[in-house]
């Protein structure tokens, strides 16, 4: 396959919602609280996720990166940057499951780590589930430190008022 990771268009829009709920399936925050809850507000975790790409878009187009193979859209990563503090995020990343393990993921990540360099960002921050054996293999081999772990909470107001009833 000819790989080629190019700038994001508004044309991707599409395929990278469609890649992102795909790939996000067990390794996403909206999936695990789905899990919890159920499906709430009439949608589901798959809806809400690709909104995320949405708000990437809104936010910095000009910093997600697309991985095309030919010709189809097969991976993408979005960052942002808060220049005034010299931090670069990494808020999605994703890969088609038919074109990974063959190194693109590590390729995006350099093109948004480039991409960091070259407009004078410090620190490069990326986030990745416990349970997200690849993230916590990869993103260490490309030089990031683990910094901390989180606990995520949510409360079900449905229940909540339900249960006070
Ligand atoms: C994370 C993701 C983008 C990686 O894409 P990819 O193209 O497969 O990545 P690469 O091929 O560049 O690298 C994958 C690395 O993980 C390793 N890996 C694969 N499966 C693994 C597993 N179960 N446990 C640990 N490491 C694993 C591979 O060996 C490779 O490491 P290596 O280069 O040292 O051999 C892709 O798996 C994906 O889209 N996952 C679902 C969405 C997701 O988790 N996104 C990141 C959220 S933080």
């Amino acid at each position: 396959m000819s790989l080629t990771i190019r700038p994001y268009q508004a044309i991707d829009l599409q395929s990278l919602r469609d890649l992102t709920v795909e790939a996000f399936e067990g390794v996403s925050l909206e999936h695990d609280i789905e899990r919890v809850v159920g499906e709430f507000g009439g949608h589901d975790w798959r809806w809400r996720k690709a909104r995320h790409v949405d708000a990437d878009v809104d936010r910095d187009a000009e910093g997600i990166f697309v991985a095309e193979g030919n010709g189809a859209v097969v991976g993408y990563v979005s960052t942002w940057i808060d220049a005034e503090a010299g931090v670069g995020f990494i808020p999605n990343l994703a890969v088609a499951a038919s074109c990974r393990g063959q190194g693109i993921g590590r390729q995006l990540l350099n093109r948004a780590i480039e991409h960091f360099r070259s407009r004078g960002v410090r620190v490069a921050r990326i986030e990745t589930m416990a349970q997200n054996d690849v993230g916590r293999h990869l993103y260490p081999s490309l030089g990031f430190q683990e910094v901390a772990q989180q606990v995520h909470y949510c409360l079900d107001l449905g229940e909540e008022k339900n249960a006070r009833e």
